[in-house]
């Protein structure tokens, strides 16, 4: 085995079945078959539609990650799948999806943390991303923000109390009737709007590095009934990129406390939430601002895909920490614990 090993990655942890070939830092091919359209009807995901469309997806999907990066089954020299946080339903279809493909192919299989893997996915297109760094790891089920000491060493510093980032976006979407997923619904529909319209509440003004989401969608939903009522609501556009400004404002304030806190000399970004275009725009106007380097991944690398649980995997394998085929997944994983 050499220091650039040739890893396929498996990711099922939600409702994205991805798969990616790496050779040590590069993305050889990276493939995806979203849920989206599955779970659009009910307004979120469904456990049990997840797994099952993993199951439908999941082999086609290998082929073609290895076929794009023209690579045959028997020159990897490893493969990867997420261990974990997620529904165990869908995880338990990519990790033993793989855990079999490695023993039938006799190489070592990797089981993932899916937050490692957002941790990682900034070094494929940022060859300078090396830790310390603050990272702010934002989805539709998590948001956090990591103390990235070194590679494998991750203190979290703060997290949400209630609902995650994209679960807010998410949600407030459905109660504006925009659609599912949210994230990318109010992103498109806060276009040219005016955010200084309505000034919802950012919360938690006493815990730096804290965020908490309930109040937001408690103020926005009371807001929009009374307005909508009186018959004064204002444009979509104001009132969406109203939302996007509170939710974003406050992942980036407490992201540069961290920055303060830890004195990193750098912020990186991972989960899907890091796609919107304001959020990036504000956290690389702070970051110039505070004299620290930014790294973002490509909007497609920031939402769940294998390219992320690979490169974890390669720092993994090159530790041996090598996964046994009777290893299970681990739904509720937690970073640094
Ligand atoms: O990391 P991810 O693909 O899956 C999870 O692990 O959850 O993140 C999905 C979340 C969803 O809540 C979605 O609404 C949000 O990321 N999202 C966005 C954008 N694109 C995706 N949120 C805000 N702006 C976007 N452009
Ligand atoms: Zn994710």
């Amino acid at each position: 085995m050499n220091d650039t090993p040739l890893i396929l990655g498996f990711e099922t942890s939600c409702d994205e079945t991805a798969v990616a070939v790496v050779r040590g830092g590069t993305v050889l091919s990276n493939v995806a078959a979203t849920q989206v359209d599955e779970h659009a009807r009910f307004g979120g995901v469904v456990p049990e539609v997840a797994a099952r469309a993993h199951v439908e997806a999941i082999r086609s999907l290998a082929h073609r990650a290895l076929r794009d990066a023209g690579v045959h089954p028997m020159d990897l020299d490893a493969v990867a799948a997420t261990k974990g946080p997620g529904l165990a339903g869908a995880l338990m279809v990519g990790f033993s999806y793989g855990k079999a493909l490695a023993w039938a192919l006799d190489v070592p299989f990797i089981g993932v943390d899916h937050m490692e893997g957002h941790l990682f996915a900034p070094r494929f297109e940022n060859p300078d991303y090396e830790p310390p760094a603050v990272v702010l790891l934002a989805s539709g089920g998590h948001s956090e923000i990591v103390h990235l000491r070194g590679w494998g060493d991750y203190e979290v510093l703060g997290a949400t109390i209630d609902d995650a980032a994209g679960e807010a976006f998410d949600k407030l979407a459905r109660f504006l009737g925009l659609g599912y997923p949210g994230g990318p619904a109010i992103d498109r529909e806060s276009e040219g709007g005016d955010p200084t319209v309505v000034a919802f509440p950012r919360a938690l003004p006493d815990r730096p590095i804290d965020l908490s989401f309930s109040g937001l969608k408690t103020a926005v939903t009371t807001y929009v009934r009374f307005h909508h009522g009186a018959g004064d609501l204002p444009p979509m556009a104001d009132l969406t990129a109203a939302i996007q400004e509170a939710i974003v404002d406050a992942l980036v304030t407490k992201t540069m406390n961290a920055v303060t806190a830890v004195r990193a000399p750098a912020v990186a970004g991972g989960g899907g939430v890091l796609a919107n275009r304001r959020l990036r725009q504000r956290l690389a106007d702070e970051c110039a601002a505070a004299g620290v380097a930014l790294y973002l991944p490509s909007p497609a690398l920031c939402t769940d895909n294998g390219a992320m649980i690979a490169a974890a995997a390669v720092f993994r394998l090159a530790r041996g920490e090598v996964a046994s085929l009777d290893a299970e997944i681990d739904s509720s994983m937690r970073l640094g614990a």
